[in-house]
């Protein structure tokens, strides 16, 4: 945690020694919600805004932390200090050598767990052998998600149960388990979850109308969780990418790349660093006093 030196200068009237007038004493910058803590404030100390980004000695969870997304944001997280990071994914060969990566990159203690976001049975024993492994969890980023293209009227229940399940009921069980563990252990955190813009508009014109029904339930559950859990000071936001440059999108043929180019303002796919400032954002003190947002960063998709 940040520390601050302060100045001890008792009142006028007081009997001190002169050892006491010129003692500095070391206090905590912030309490655990991330505000300047009492005796930093009374001092008159305001925190610098960069150690405000600093997740030094701090756990995170990543889903679908294996490639992509995921893992340009579990990239951006290790850089900012992180003790520890737990990459859940399905995929184990492409997991692990994540977690090697982020440990010969950044020196963090990183593991692998293999794990389906909607078997809600297993989430909570994943969940747990993070904080059994790794200490702790402070931030929890939801990245699993899938997409899909089939027309409305030719969706089998299968088909779309399978994108409401991932994208949504897998979200909801991880930012359970976490949130239990998170109000267990009294010190709150920030669960960051991955919505989309297609969550707020329809994307066009692609057929996708399970995915765009998910990810607006991903961003009305974050809102939902962030009104209950503030009281836990357990804060909850989503990042909602407009069209970025990962495998998620081979489901779509070439055709959609160009229409989608053309209707971004910016005229380009995001590369999947593009996000990892945000969610260090999130997941930081620099962003205390948010809670219930939706972080667009779609180069310009959505004013149009
Ligand atoms: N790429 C985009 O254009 C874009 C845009 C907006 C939102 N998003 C969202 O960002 C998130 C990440 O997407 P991405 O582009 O990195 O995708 P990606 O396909 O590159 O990676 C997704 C990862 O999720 C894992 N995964 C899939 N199903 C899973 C499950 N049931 N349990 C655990 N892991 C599972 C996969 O193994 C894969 O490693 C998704 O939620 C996606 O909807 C992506």
């Amino acid at each position: 945690m940040a520390t601050v030196s302060v100045r001890i200068t008792p009142a006028k009237d007081a009997i001190v020694s002169q050892q006491v007038f010129d003692e500095c004493v070391t206090v905590p910058a912030s309490d655990a919600s991330g505000a300047v803590s009492p005796v930093a404030a009374s001092a008159g100390v305001r925190r610098n805004v960069l150690d405000m980004f600093s997740l030094d000695g701090k756990v995170a969870v990543i889903t679908a932390g294996a490639r992509g997304l995921g893992y340009s944001m579990a990239e951006g997280l290790c850089a900012a200090g992180l003790s520890g990071i737990a990459i859940i994914d399905l995929q184990c060969d492409l997991g692990e050598r994540a977690c090697e990566q982020l440990y010969l990159q950044f020196g963090v203690d990183a593991k692998f767990y293999r794990l389906d976001v909607r078997d809600d049975a297993a989430v909570q024993g994943a969940m747990d052998s993070v904080v059994r492994d790794l200490g702790r969890i402070d931030i929890v980023i939801l990245s699993a998600g899938v997409a899909d293209i089939v027309h409305a009227e030719e969706y089998s229940p299968e088909k779309f149960h399978r994108v409401i399940d991932i994208n949504l009921n897998g979200s909801f069980f991880c930012a359970q388990a976490a949130g239990k563990l998170m109000i267990a252990a009294g010190r709150g955190g920030s669960i960051i979850f991955v919505g989309s813009m297609s969550g707020s508009i329809v994307n066009w014109p692609n057929p996708q109308c399970a995915y765009n029904s998910s990810k607006a339930g991903v961003i009305h559950l974050m809102k939902s969780l962030s009104a209950e859990w503030a009281k836990h000071r357990i804060r909850c936001n989503s990042i909602s990418p407009g069209y970025m440059d990962t495998p998620l999108n081979t489901v779509f043929e070439e055709g959609y790349f160009h229409e989608w180019k053309s209707r971004t303002p910016m005229g380009r796919l995001g590369q999947p660093e593009e996000l990892a400032g945000c969610a260090l954002w999130l997941a930081s003190d620099a962003s205390s006093f948010c809670t219930g947002s939706d972080i667009l960063i779609d180069g310009g998709y959505t004013v149009l």
